[in-house]
C-alpha cells in the first residue's frame, strides 16, 4: 500500500465512523506563541479541546503536516524524521477510550484496512503516578481485543503522557501502538520504545481529559477528548515490509537524486547511509517550511533559525558526500514533484524555495571554511591545554561571525570529544540581544499556552489591524503570519514598501476609532464558500464545503478565524504600533500593543 492509499483509507474509515474530514493547517501556527511549528494534528485544535465548539462537530479527522526538531540528533536512524505527515482522529467530548482503541485495532488489523497481524502488535499504557492513576481501563480494552498481557506495557509519564508543548494546556495519558519488525530483540530489556529498531511506533491514542495548570497541577477538563496521531511515513514503511522510512516511495526519488549528485550509493556503509538520510530528511523539511503558504525564510530567530539550522546541517552532510555547492535547491524540487498531488503549495512556491535554498547555501559557503579553520584553532588550543569545553563566548563568536548554529558547533565538538558551554552561549546571546534590541522571540523558547485576557484582546485587535491596513494600503495586504503573546501582537503581511509615518498614524487612528465605537464581536459558522461570498477575509484554504467560523466586528471587519475574541471592542484600550519593519522580501512586520483598557467580562470562544 502506498502513502496515497493509506491517507484515503484512513479518512474514509473515520468518515464511516461519523467523523468530518477537515483540512490540515499551515506548518506555521497562527496566534499561538507556544510552539514554533505545528508539531501534531491536535495543535490547531487546542481551543476546541478546551471546550470551544468546532464548526464541523465533535468527531473530526484529517492529515496534518508536522515539524518536530526535538529529535534532530536521532535523524539518520530508521524512523525519526523532522518533517512527517500525521493522520489524526478526534473526539471533542464525544466518544472515549472504548471506541478509540477498538477503532484503532480494527483499522490496523482488519483485512479491509491495513491488515497487520494482531500478533505483530504491542501496546503501551500509562502506568500511573502520585497524581494520576494508572490507565487500567485502556489495558483492559486491549486485553478484551485479544492482546496478551505480555504485549501490553505500562510505562511512566515520560513515555506515555501527551503533554502540552508549552507549560500549560490540555493533556492526558496515551496508549501507543507498535509493530514488531521481526528483528531479534537487542536484549532482555528490549520492549516498545527501545531504540534498537525492533518495534516501530506507528500510532498514538491520547485521552486528553486533563488541563495542566501554571502551578503544575492537573485538573480535569470540562470535556473528555480523544486525540490520535498515526505517522504516515512509518506506517507505510511497515505496510511495505521495509526496515526504515527511507525505503518507501516518499523518499525513493530524493535518495536517487542524492545518489546522482554525489556519485555515492546509499547503503555503502553506515556513515554514508546516515549522511543520505540526514540530507533527505532536512531537505524535505526545508522544502515544506519554505513551501508553506505562511512561508518562513532562513534567519537568526524563531522559525527562521530552525530552517537555517536544517539547511546548514544538510549542507554539511552534502560536503561529507562530496557533493558540490548548489546541490540543495534541485533536491527541494524533487520533494515538490514527489508531493505535487497532495501539497500543491510546494509546486506553487517552487521558485521561492529554490532561490532561498540557493542563497542560504551560498551565504553559508562564504563563511564556512573561515569558520571551520577558526574552529580548528579553537579545538587545537583546547586540546593543547588539556581542556574539553568550548566556552560560550567562542561558541557565540562562531554563531555571530561565521553563522554556525550552536547545535552545529556542538556536533563538531562532539566529533572531537569536546563539549560546549551552552549556558555561557545563552548568556552571550542575551547580552548581544540587549545590545541589538532584537525581538524577545528566541529560537526554541517554550513559553506558556496563553489563553489569557490580554492575548484575547490582542487577537481581536489583530483583526482590526488587518482591516485597517487594507483600508490604508490596499487589498493586496494579506496576512503572512501572526504571533500573539500576553504582551504584544506581531503581524506579518504582504506589502512591498516601508510604511510612511502618516500611513502608520492613519492605521492607528482607524483601529482606535473602531475601539471607541465599542463594536460588538459576533460569530457565525458557515461553509468556506459562504464565508468567501460574504467577503470575509480568509487566510487558509479550507476544503470545499468545510465549515468555518466567521468573526465579525460590527460592520468593520469580518474574518475566518478560530477565536477567541472579546465581546465588544470597547474594552481593548488604546492601540499603539511600536514598530514597522521588514520581515522578508515583500513582507512587512508590525508589532503593536494595547494600553489601558477595561477588564474583560469573559471572552467568547
Ligand atoms: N498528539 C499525539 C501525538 O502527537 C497524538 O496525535 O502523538
Amino acid at each position: 500500500m502506498k502513502a496515497r492509499e493509506l491517507r484515503q483509507l484512513y479518512l474514509d474509515f473515520f468518515a464511516g465512523k461519523g467523523h468530518t474530514v477537515i483540512s490540515g493547517s499551515s506548518l506555521i501556527p497562527q496566534n499561538d506563541p507556544t510552539v514554533l511549528f505545528t508539531t501534531a494534528g491536535m495543535h490547531p485544535l487546542v481551543p476546541f479541546l478546551l471546550g470551544e465548539p468546532h464548526p464541523c462537530g465533535k468527531r473530526l479527522c484529517n492529515v496534518q503536516k508536522c515539524i518536530r526538531t526535538g529529535d534532530i540528533d536521532e535523524v539518520g536512524d530508521a524512523s525519526h524524521l523532522t518533517f512527517f505527515e500525521m493522520l489524526g482522529n478526534w473526539s471533542l467530548g464525544d466518544y472515549f477510550k472504548e471506541e478509540a482503541i477498538a477503532w484503532s485495532f480494527e483499522f490496523l488489523t482488519s483485512k479491509d484496512f491495513l491488515g497487520f497481524s494482531p500478533d505483530r502488535l504491542s501496546v503501551t499504557v500509562f502506568e500511573g503516578n502520585d497524581t494520576v492513576p494508572m490507565d487500567a481501563e485502556s489495558a483492559a480494552i486491549w486485553t478484551k481485543l485479544g492482546i496478551p498481557a505480555g504485549r501490553i506495557h505500562p510505562l511512566p509519564m515520560k513515555d506515555n503522557w501527551w503533554g502540552p508543548a508549552g507549560q500549560t494546556g490540555p493533556c492526558g495519558p496515551d496508549t501507543e501502538m507498535f509493530i514488531d519488525t521481526g528483528k531479534s530483540a537487542c536484549g532482555s530489556g528490549c520492549r516498545p520504545g527501545c531504540r534498537c529498531g525492533k518495534y516501530f511506533e506507528i500510532w498514538n491514542d491520547v485521552f486528553m481529559h486533563y488541563n495542566k495548570d501554571r502551578d503544575g497541577s492537573y485538573a480535569p477538563l470540562k470535556q473528555r477528548n480523544v486525540d490520535t496521531g498515526m505517522g504516515v511515513e512509518r506506517t507505510v514503511a511497515m505496510l511495505q515490509g521495509r526496515a526504515n522510512v527511507y525505503e518507501t516511495e516518499l523518499f525513493a526519488p530524493l535518495i536517487a537524486a542524492i545518489e546522482d549528485a554525489s556519485g555515492r550509493r546509499m547503503g555503502a556503509d553506515a556513515e554514508t547511509t546516515r549522511a543520505f538520510r540526514v540530507i533527505a530528511d532536512h531537505v524535505r523539511s526545508a522544502a515544506f517550511i519554505l513551501g508553506d503558504p505562511q512561508g518562513v525564510v532562513p534567519g537568526n530567530l524563531g522559525q527562521g533559525y530552525v530552517l537555517r539550522r536544517l539547511i546548514r546541517r544538510a549542507v554539511r552532510y552534502c560536503k561529507k558526500l562530496g557533493m558540490k555547492e548548489g546541490s540543495l535547491a534541485p533536491l527541494a524540487g524533487v520533494v515538490a514533484d514527489c508531493y505535487s498531488d497532495v501539497y500543491p503549495e510546494l509546486v506553487a512556491n517552487r521558485a521561492k524555495m529554490s532561490s532561498e535554498l540557493a542563497q542560504e547555501e551560498s551565504r553559508f559557503e562564504q563563511t564556512l571554511s573561515k569558520g571551520m579553520s577558526e574552529m580548528e584553532k579553537v579545538t587545537g588550543a583546547l586540546k593543547a591545554h588539556g581542556q574539553t569545553k568550548i566556552s560560550g563566548r567562542v561558541a557565540f563568536r562562531l554563531y555571530d561571525t561565521y553563522g554556525f548554529p550552536l547545535e552545529f558547533t556542538e556536533e563538531i565538538a562532539r566529533e572531537q570529544g569536546l563539549d560546549v558551554d551552552r549556558d555561557g552561549f545563552e548568556k552571550a546571546f542575551d547580552a548581544h540581544r540587549e545590545v541589538s534590541k532584537q525581538s524577545a522571540d528566541r529560537a526554541f523558547k517554550g513559553g506558556l499556552v496563553d489563553n489569557s485576557e490580554m492575548t484575547t484582546r490582542l487577537h481581536t485587535a489583530t483583526h482590526l489591524l488587518q482591516k485597517s491596513l487594507r483600508a490604508v494600503l490596499g487589498d493586496h495586504v494579506k496576512q503572512r503570519g501572526s504571533n500573539i503573546t500576553a504582551e504584544r501582537l506581531r503581524f506579518d503581511f504582504a506589502h512591498p514598501d516601508k510604511m510612511t509615518p502618516e500611513q502608520i498614524a492613519e492605521v492607528e487612528r482607524l483601529v482606535n476609532k473602531a475601539i471607541e465605537d465599542d463594536l460588538p464581536v459576533t460569530m457565525e459558522s458557515m461553509t468556506v464558500e459562504q464565508a468567501r461570498d460574504t467577503g470575509a477575509i480568509a487566510l487558509f484554504d479550507a476544503k470545499y464545503g468545510e465549515k468555518v467560523k466567521v468573526y465579525s466586528i460590527g460592520g468593520f471587519s469580518s474574518e475566518v478565524c478560530g477565536g477567541p475574541h472579546v465581546v465588544r471592542t470597547g474594552v481593548l484600550g488604546k492601540f499603539r504600533i511600536q514598530k514597522e519593519e521588514s520581515s522578508s522580501a515583500g513582507v512587512r512586520r508590525i508589532r503593536a500593543v494595547l494600553e489601558g483598557g477595561a477588564p474583560v467580562a469573559g471572552g467568547q470562544g
